[in-house]
C-alpha cells in the first residue's frame, strides 16, 4: 500500500510534466505607457469595477501610475471613502448571484457592450 501511495505521488508530477505546455497569446501592452496605463484605470473603475473587484489592491496604490492623491479622490474613489481603502466591487452578494447565474444574460450584454470586439 505505501509503495503504491509513493508511485501515486510520483506519477502526479510527471503526468503534469507530460501535458502540453501552455500557450499564452502575446499582450499588447507596454506597461511604461503610463498614460495608457492611467487610461485603463479610469476605464477599469468606471466600468468593470462595479461588477469585478480588484480586491487585493489598494486606492493609493493607483497613485503608482502617477496619478496624484486628490485625483484618485475626485476621479476614482467610487466603492470606498478612504484611498487607502481596497478596490472592492460595489454591487451587492444579492445582485452579484444573480448576475453570475449560469443562462444570465448581463454579464453577456455588458461586456459586448465594453469590450473591444476581436
Ligand atoms: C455587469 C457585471 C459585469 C461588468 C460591468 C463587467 N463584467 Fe466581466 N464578467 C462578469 C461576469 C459575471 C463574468 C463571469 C461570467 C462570464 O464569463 O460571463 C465576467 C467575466 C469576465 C472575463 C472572463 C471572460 C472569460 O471568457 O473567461 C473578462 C476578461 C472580463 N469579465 C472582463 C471585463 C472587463 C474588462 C470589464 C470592464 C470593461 C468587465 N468585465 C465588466 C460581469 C461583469
Amino acid at each position: 500500500m505505501r509503495a503504491l501511495v509513493a508511485l501515486l505521488a510520483l506519477a502526479a508530477p510527471l503526468a503534469f510534466a507530460l501535458e502540453e505546455p501552455v500557450r499564452l497569446d502575446a499582450a499588447p501592452i507596454d506597461p511604461r505607457d503610463v498614460a495608457s496605463l492611467q487610461a485603463g484605470a479610469r476605464s477599469f473603475v468606471n466600468y468593470c469595477l462595479n461588477c469585478h473587484s480588484a480586491g487585493m489592491m489598494r486606492y493609493h496604490k493607483l497613485q503608482d501610475l502617477g496619478i496624484s492623491e486628490q485625483q484618485v479622490k475626485d476621479n476614482l474613489l467610487f466603492t470606498a471613502d478612504k484611498i487607502g481603502e481596497l478596490m472592492n466591487v460595489s454591487m451587492t452578494r444579492k445582485d452579484a448571484k444573480e448576475c453570475a447565474r449560469p443562462g444570465s444574460r448581463l454579464a453577456v450584454y455588458v461586456h459586448a457592450q465594453l469590450l473591444p470586439r476581436p
